[in-house]
């Protein structure tokens, strides 16, 4: 839908996204939602096919991607003060049997109950500081509660609250794609597995953290390293110290603006598409790649637009732009400053006059920074409030739900690593983890 023009205003001081959807749907509050349908719960569009409605809507779910079965009826009825009420009961009872982790990205009222907040790569590590804990319940996204569950000891479950939450970006690049370009790569090199005079293979695949464990699998098994947005540049200089290239995936911008600003030319970064032959390139420009990129990208934050920096720079004289690095890199050139979650918490922290600041990331993770930091002018680039679908599924219905049953002594919702993928996947996560700088 197109966006109608909206003076940037700062949010109402309320951190929750969903009341500022509420008021909106109902005519009480200012602004505009990407869809209406966000104002209902999870389980109205989680049967339906489809990512439901938010930033990932126009993104095409696989065939094979986890369903949610329905919520049982009481939790969908209770009030937000019944639920609250609920989860703390039985995070109460449960003590220390559960940590509870939730990302940046959640909604206001789940991560109130996490035990950490964080990005994807910290609650891995809270996970992994936690070895008594029975369960770990994973308010984030499925690929984050896989990693949660690889590094996690074999007996502590890792429950994500709504099957449905993935990652629409993480699902842009299956196993049989990779593999398939893998070979075709094969072709064009020769054998990948063999290091040339300079002890140098033809090629390193490199994921992202937002990635299937079977992707971070075939990674391991082929030399390769996993990454997250805070040390995607440490990350290809480990694989350009050991490759002539590298296979980026899934998501071209954060690969494209790591390669651009360590200097790699743009027409060395061909795009590689899964659904054409050579991924849509040729043998010529292949031979001269540095950055193969593959043709992913995050719905959300391929919102943020040149455009809405001219206008608060404009609107706003002296005006920080903080985006993410999955912004489109015209998006990432025109701001003052791009960097991952973290980065931009820490960014809005260090800040010790009162600034504004117009942040080009998930819309939770701008609206509570703007509830913590009053002293402060904080607004999202995008003036539209259309959240990350999927991480939006993780309602606090489902996590009282899947308390309640711990609490009953059943497991609901476990993600576990399959043992043939999990080895050379925590293979390539070790091997990041190692990398330094
Ligand atoms: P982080 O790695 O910063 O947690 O980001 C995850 C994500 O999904 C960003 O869109
Ligand atoms: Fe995936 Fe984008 Fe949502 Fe992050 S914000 S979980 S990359 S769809």
């Amino acid at each position: 839908m197109t966006a109608t023009h909206i003076t940037l205003q700062p949010r109402p001081r309320d951190a929750s996204v969903d009341h500022s959807i509420q008021a909106i749907v109902t005519g009480t509050g200012p602004g505009e939602t990407c869809n209406t349908d966000l104002a209902a719960g999870p389980w109205d569009f989680d049967a339906r096919p489809g990512y439901g409605p938010g930033s990932s809507m126009g993104d095409v779910i696989p065939t094979g991607a986890p369903r949610q079965g329905e919520l049982p009826v009481e939790y969908r009825e209770a009030s937000e003060a019944e639920l609250a009420e609920r989860v703390r009961a039985a995070k109460a009872t449960l003590g220390d049997r559960v940590v509870v982790l939730g990302h940046f990205y959640q909604r206001e009222e789940v991560v109130l109950h996490a035990d950490y907040v964080g990005d994807s790569f910290q609650l891995a590590n809270a996970a992994l500081e936690h070895p008594d804990a029975e369960a770990i319940v994973f308010c984030g996204v499925h690929f984050m509660a896989e990693t949660a569950d690889l590094l996690s000891r074999p007996e502590q479950a890792v429950i994500l609250p709504n099957l449905a939450a993935g990652c629409s970006m993480a699902d842009m690049a299956s196993i049989d794609e990779v593999e398939e370009c893998w070979e075709q790569l094969a072709e064009v090199y020769g054998d990948l597995d063999t290091p040339d005079a300079d002890g140098l293979v033809p090629v390193i695949p490199v994921t992202y953290m937002n990635s299937s464990a079977a992707i971070k699998g075939f990674v391991g098994r082929h030399g390769g390293i996993v990454c997250t947005s805070s040390n995607a540049r440490t990350v290809l200089e480990w694989a350009f110290a050991r490759g002539r290239r590298v296979l980026f995936f899934p998501d071209q911008h954060l690969g494209r603006n790591t390669a651009k600003a360590m200097g790699v030319p743009l027409e060395q970064m061909p795009m590689w598409n899964p659904r054409k032959s050579l991924g849509g390139s040729n043998e010529e420009t292949l031979a001269d790649a540095r950055v193969i990129l593959w043709h992913g990208f995050c719905s959300v934050h391929r919102r943020f637009t040149v455009d809405q920096i001219d206008k608060a720079r404009a609107e706003h004289p002296g005006v920080r732009v903080i985006v993410h690095p999955e912004c489109p890199m015209d998006v990432v050139d025109a701001a003052d400053d791009a960097g991952s979650t973290d980065y931009i918490r820490k960014a809005i922290a260090a800040a010790t006059e009162p600034t504004t600041f117009a942040i080009g990331t998930e819309i939770n993770l701008v609206q509570r920074l703007a509830a913590e930091h009053p002293q402060h002018q904080i607004f999202c680039l995008d003036p539209v409030v259309c959240p990350c679908s999927t991480m939006y599924r993780i309602h606090p219905g489902y996590l009282a739900w899947v308390l309640e049953a711990l609490v009953a002594g059943d497991v609901l919702n476990r993600i576990t690593v399959p043992d043939d993928v999990a080895g050379p996947a925590r293979l390539a996560l070790e091997r990041m983890l190692a990398a330094k700088p």
